[in-house]
């Protein structure tokens, strides 16, 4: 597809260049609807589902400061098959992505059968990189567990499969991850969730703002754009052109959208923002990144998609 704002991530077309982070907005049916009936929307990410449903952390487990949030939600959600029938049965020819998590290997492989089996089609995204289950690592810190479920994973499953994975912060940790990466027909990954184990301090009540974890979560919002944008342009420069990548993090501004797509983005998703704003936040990004566009005679993202200049 070749629109104003488009994408294409393993042959499903995406009219539009906006989608949600997993995790906000999407964790009922009535929030999924809301952003499948939105134009601006380029498609919904469903909360990351488990095998079995999860009240999740205990709360206070949110918390939003200028420009930032701190979150230890530890995957709430309905359970995998209330995602699944959603993504099987709704009535709207917009691409869904379809989110899963995992608290072992054998549970993934098991929700990936099911998907497999099922008649569902579309993008499905592997999350090994929630920093937030109690008692559980991030899975794709660790190369040589990430390559093992993937090798695992990808002897039976096939249909389009990406991963999301956690900020890294070293370039030879890119080469190593991207080096287990390219060896899988991977659709895409999402880089990057949030950057795991921050503390803030409440200085009044001498104690952290969130309660699970002693107060760890992870950290998302504007705070964290510079870290997001290196992730997506470290992969670019390193993973193979088929597979694709859903940049996350940071996303306040349309500026800060169209630096995504210039470090190599094909979707930008939106999370903290979504949460303090509402979804009226997509139509006022996409109305604002056509006017950059405009302003600087791009008639379409992939006049600029990856394009970062030298300085
Ligand atoms: C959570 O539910 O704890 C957040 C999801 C994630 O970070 O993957």
């Amino acid at each position: 597809m070749t629109g104003k704002l488009s994408a294409n991530i393993a042959g499903v077309d995406f009219n539009g260049v906006l989608i949600n982070a997993s995790g906000v907005h999407c964790q009922t049916e009535k929030e999924l609807d809301e952003l499948l009936n939105d134009d601006a929307v380029a498609a919904p990410v469903t909360k990351s589902a488990t095998l079995n449903s999860r009240d999740g952390n205990p709360k206070p487990s949110y918390f939003e400061f200028e420009n930032g949030s701190i979150n230890s939600m530890g995957l709430p959600n309905n359970g995998f098959e209330y995602y699944l029938k959603y993504v099987e049965t709704h009535k709207n020819n917009k691409p869904i992505i379809l989110s899963i998590a995992s608290l072992s290997k054998s549970e993934c492989v098991k929700l990936l059968k099911k998907v497999q089996d099922s008649n569902f089609n579309g993008i499905t995204e592997l999350n090994l990189s929630c920093p937030n289950v109690i008692g559980k690592p991030q899975v794709a810190y660790d190369f040589a567990a990430t390559d093992e479920i993937l090798n695992e994973v990808f002897s039976f499953f096939k249909k389009p499969l990406g991963i999301k994975l956690p900020p890294y912060f070293d370039l030879t940790h890119f080469d190593q991850i991207a080096q287990v990466l390219n060896k899988y027909p991977l659709s895409h990954v999402n880089s990057v969730n949030s950057i795991g184990n921050g503390l803030l301090v409440d200085i009044d009540t001498e104690a952290p703002v969130i309660k699970p974890k002693g107060g760890f979560g992870g950290l998302g919002g504007h705070n964290i754009l510079p870290t997001a944008l290196a992730n997506v342009r470290a992969f670019r420069l390193r993973l193979n052109d088929s597979i694709k990548i859903i940049g996350t993090g940071g996303v306040k501004t349309p500026e800060d959208v169209f630096a995504h797509i210039l470090c190599g983005a094909d979707l930008v998703s939106i999370g903290t923002e979504l949460n303090k704003r509402g979804i009226g936040i997509f139509r006022e990004l996409n109305n604002g990144l056509l006017d950059i566009m405009k302003n600087k005679g791009y008639s379409s993202v992939e006049d600029f998609r990856s394009a970062l200049k030298e300085s």
